[in-house]
């Protein structure tokens, strides 16, 4: 299996919906795949339509009590539609988790021991949709997949939360865990691009930085020169409409332009990825 945690220490700026066209877009590929709503908000659940599990009585804090027997198979619901796939839901008392795993003795490691290994062979891809906050609940996510993707808008809040995601959370996390397992970035996906000028300056600025290397080849500058739609997943009304309906946006909309991105985002990160888990 594989993993990858979709995290940025920001709200809006499009986590939930990468989480949730990655996913699919990974199961449009071939692969199976289990997305897992760890945000207590539970916008990827609300997202693929499965509200009503974000209500339920047994829920993602049962699998990770070492004294229950409910098991992640006890909570996956299925996505139906072309490319289907799994969600472990998120659920209205998942706060609790977060307590929990911060009082645990080894808590960055519940996801990893509780979600993820008994899972390993079940699933090509597991993918994280992580809070907007970094604490014990984004960290467990980010140690269970050892790989992260980074969404984020081209603006300066943005970009200031990239480097404090990178520096509080990323490089902290590799300070405790062992050297030949670190943390990586697979991509950095500019999100909800209009095509501003300050967007330009943003985006010129990070392939001037250290997280060049990251940008998605339809997320760089070039793309202001070659026709198309310009860099970047772009400000498009069928993500909202989308996450409205409860669907991803193929099942929305198979001819949205945004796919081909997504598609070329899945198979980037593919390429990047090494079986983390
Ligand atoms: N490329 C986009 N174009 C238009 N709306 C978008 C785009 N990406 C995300 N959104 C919308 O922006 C809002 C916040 O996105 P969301 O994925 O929930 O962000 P986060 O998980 O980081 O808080 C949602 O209403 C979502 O539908
Ligand atoms: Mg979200």
């Amino acid at each position: 299996m594989n993993g990858v945690t979709v995290t940025l220490q920001k709200g809006g700026v499009g986590k939930t919906t990468v989480a949730i066209n990655l996913a699919e877009r990974f199961a449009a590929a071939g692969n199976d795949v289990l997305l897992v709503d760890v945000d207590p908000q539970g916008s990827a659940t609300d997202g693929v339509g499965c509200n009503d599990a974000y209500t339920t009585d047994t829920y993602l804090k049962h699998v990770l009590d070492e004294d229950d027997p409910t098991t992640p198979t006890d909570v996956i619901r299925t996505v139906c539609g072309p490319n289907q796939f799994d969600l472990v839901p998120s659920n209205r008392k998942l706060q609790r988790v977060s307590h929990e795993l911060y009082e645990a003795d080894n808590g960055e490691a519940a996801f990893y021991r509780h979600i993820v290994a008994p899972l390993e062979s079940t699933y090509d891809w597991v993918v994280f949709d992580a809070p907007p906050t970094i604490g014990p609940v984004s960290n467990a996510a980010v140690v269970a997949t050892r790989q992260v993707v980074v969404p984020m808008q081209l603006s300066k809040p943005s970009a200031d939360a990239l480097v404090r995601t990178v520096t509080n959370q990323l490089f902290a996390l590799n300070g405790r865990l062992s050297e030949s397992d670190p943390v990586e970035i697979l991509a950095i996906v500019p999100n909800r691009v209009k095509g501003d000028n300050e967007e330009k300056h943003v985006l010129n600025a990070l392939e001037d930085s250290q997280f060049e290397s990251y940008l998605p080849s339809f997320a760089r500058t070039t793309a202001y020169e070659s026709p198309g739609p310009g860099p970047g997943i772009r400000e498009r009304v069928a993500f909202r409409r989308s996450y409205r309906e409860g669907v991803p946006l193929a099942a929305y909309d198979s001819s949205a332009d945004m796919l081909k991105r997504f598609a070329a985002l899945a198979a980037m990160i593919e390429d990047e990825a090494r079986e983390s888990i």
